[in-house]
Parts: structure tokens; sequence; C-alpha cells
């Protein structure tokens, strides 16, 4: 490539969605959102997609393509397309297209990746470690925030040494539960019923549930042992209200910016905010935005979000969810630092509510990520 040409030509960003998580489908239509908003005078975007199996592909820029079609259909990454690798060069990454039976050929250098990932493979640190070792800027937590925000174990234990107020938990291990579990329930016990039994490294309410007594502990801590080895077991916040709150980095030695408070209200027909009542649009979930609370409740979990965003030295977004207490006091749920980001999602509304339309979030985040360094930070 000439010089000039370098200096002028249009910032390239590698959209990647799909993967190997349950949260394919989703994650190409948050693609499909994304393709839709960016501004395509000021960015090249190419549209890279992980199949099921793990392959990376080049997916189409179409964001029809991408979204969940009239007859209820889920996207998913077409795995009959040719396949891309991020190649590592001195002077920066490219895309590699490999065609069966003809000369690979590049795309060009990749100046930001937006991982749009959801959970394992995605939203804990290992594409970000990949994008490490390839050297290529990208939006959003690294490799050490992500794998901290997607253990709730190690979450708490960060966040509890900084003095952010959490729930009393338990972790159970496999070793825990197989050598002796007496002492895992007399742990359990020692918290109270009722617990909410989880995968330490979960989302989406999967394999979650909420435990009355003793007599129902042992099929929850199987439940959640399918979906991870490592269970987590917390009191519950019991007459709590859920309230969350978006994060953004600021720009240069800026601090975080937090969005207005947004809360969730699940029709009483679930016992909480469970699969299907964040997903299935029949279920009448409600979201308040911004949330009807004191502005000194308000203003707690504003800064207490900033600071979790800090203390787990978060880069890009992330969402903090809370519960606030009968008693006004505010704890910390769990930290996302790949929140949903369809525009309906949670995420992009409070931005929305607080001033920022969905354009201008994917404008930013990609500017933040362009800013970065790579390497150590
Ligand atoms: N300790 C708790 N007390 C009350 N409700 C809880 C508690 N933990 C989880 N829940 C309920 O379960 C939902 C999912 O739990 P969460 O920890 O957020 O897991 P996920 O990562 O799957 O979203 C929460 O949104 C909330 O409704
Ligand atoms: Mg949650």
């Amino acid at each position: 490539m000439s010089e000039p040409e370098q200096e002028t030509r249009k910032p390239r960003i590698a959209l990647v969605f799909g993967g190997r998580s349950s949260e394919h489908a989703i994650s190409c239509v948050t693609a499909g959102s994304v393709l839709s908003a960016i501004d395509l005078d000021r960015y090249d975007v190419v549209p890279v997609g992980i199949t099921h199996d793990g392959r990376w592909v080049l997916e189409s820029a179409d964001p029809e393509r991408l979204a969940i079609s009239s007859g209820g259909k889920l996207p998913e990454v077409d795995s009959t397309r040719a396949t891309v690798a991020l190649t590592s060069e001195t002077d920066g990454s490219e895309l590699v297209v490999h065609e069966p039976s003809s000369v690979p050929r590049t795309l060009g250098d990749v100046d930001v990746v937006f991982p749009l990932l959801h959970g394992p493979w995605g939203e804990d640190g290992t594409i970000q470690g990949l994008l490490e070792m390839a050297g290529v800027r990208y939006v959003g937590a690294g490799v050490l925030s992500s794998a901290v925000g997607m253990d709730k174990h190690y979450m708490k234990v960060v966040l509890q040494a900084h003095g952010v107020p959490v729930l009393p938990y338990t972790v159970i291990t496999s070793r825990a539960w197989e050598t002796d579990r007496a002492a895992c329930v007399e742990s359990v016990n020692s918290l109270g019923y009722p617990v909410f039994v989880k995968p330490a490294r979960g989302g989406s309410s999967i394999g979650i549930s909420k435990v009355h007594d003793i007599g129902e502990l042992d099929e929850a801590v199987e439940l959640a042992r399918q979906h991870d080895p490592k269970v987590i077991v917390e009191a519950a916040a019991e007459g709590g209200r859920e309230v969350e709150c978006g994060v953004l980095q600021g720009f240069g030695t800026n601090p975080p910016d937090a969005s207005v408070v947004a809360e969730i209200v699940v029709d009483p027909s679930h016992e909480f905010y469970d699969f299907a009542a964040k997903y299935l649009p029949e279920e009448r979930t409600e979201l308040t935005v911004p949330a009807d609370l004191p502005s000194h409740v308000t203003e707690r979990i504003r800064a207490l979000a900033a600071e979790c965003f800090d203390v787990l030295s978060c880069e890009g977004l992330a969402r903090v969810d809370f519960f606030v207490l009968p008693d006004e006091r505010v704890v910390v749920n769990e930290i996302n630092t790949m929140p949903g980001f369809t525009p309906s999602s949670m995420f992009p509304r409070m931005w929305a509510a607080t001033g920022i339309a969905y354009p201008e979030l994917v404008d930013r985040l990609v500017q933040l990520a362009l800013h970065r360094d790579t390497g150590l930070r």
C-alpha cells in the first residue's frame, strides 16, 4: 500500500459475531444492528462471522440477512462462506481470505476488531487474548477484565476487596461437591434460605435456580453443574428491586461515564428474571428507563457502576447490575463486559435515555478502540 493511500484510507473495522456459545443468534442480530448503524462514510466495515464450530468466515454486509426473519427464524453464520484468518504482521494485522481453489487474498489492514460476542469464547477473555497476540486494537474489556467479569466468583472477590458491596455467597467446586458434600451443604445452610444457585461462568439466566429450602439444593447444584463445574450459591436479595446502569470509558484521561439507571420489573408469574422473562416477547417484562428511585439512591448506583468499571480495569463499555434492598442498601449483582447490544437491549436504551443514540454509541466505542494502545495499558 502506498503512503498517500495509507494516510487517506478510512479506518477498517472488523465486526466479529456469531461464535460457539449459546448466544450465537443474538450475536448475529446485534451485528445486523451495528452494520445498519455504523457510518460507512467514515469506516470500512468487514463482517466476520464465527460459525457454531468455531471457523471464521467472511460474512455478508447486508444487515437484513442477520435480522430475525418475519417467520421468526433466527439468523446464523453461513458456514459455506470463504474462511478468513487474522494474520499478525510487524506493521499491523491483516485479514486474509481463503477460498477453495484460489490464491489467498488480503482484505488489508484491520484497525479495530469489534467483538460482538457474548458468553464463553467471547466475553471471557479468550478472543481478547487472541487479539492481543495479533497486536490488533479491539472494542471493550481486555483479557483480565473480561475473564474476571465472566466469573461470578472472582468478580465478587475483586469487588469485595475494594469495598464494593455484594451479597454473601459460597462457591461449590467440582471436587468439593464430589468429595465433601456435607461441607458444601453446611456452607449453603449458613447463608440462610432462599438462595440462588448459578453456574459461575454462565449468562442469560441459564442453569440458575432459586432454592427455597435444603430439599431443593441437590437438584439445583446438579443443574448448574451441567453448565459449569464451578457453582456459586448466593443469599437471595429478598424484596430487592433489580436495576442496571451502563458505563462508558471516558476519552483520554477522563473518568468513565455512567448512564441513567433502569429498573427491570418482571411479571409476577416469574420468580426472577429468568431466560423466558429476558428473551420471550410475550412475557411482559417491563423496563423502566429511567428508574423511579430517590435521587440519592440513583447517584449511589451510578457512582458504584463507575467504581466497578475502574476496579475491574474495564475498557470501552460495561453494564453493571444491582439490587436495591428494601432498606435502600445497594449491592452489585454482576458486571457484563459485553452487554446485550441490539437497539432494544438495556445498555443502548439506557444510553439513549442519557442522550447518546445508538449510532453515536457505536461510534464512541470504535473511536475509543482506535485511540487505545496495544499491549500493556
Ligand atoms: N442473589 C439474588 N437475589 C435475588 N435474585 C437474584 C439473585 N441472583 C440472581 N437473581 C435473579 O436471577 C437473574 C439472573 O442472575 P444473574 O446473576 O444476573 O445471572 P446471568 O449472568 O445469567 O444474568 C437476575 O437477573 C435476578 O433476577
Ligand atoms: Mg444478569
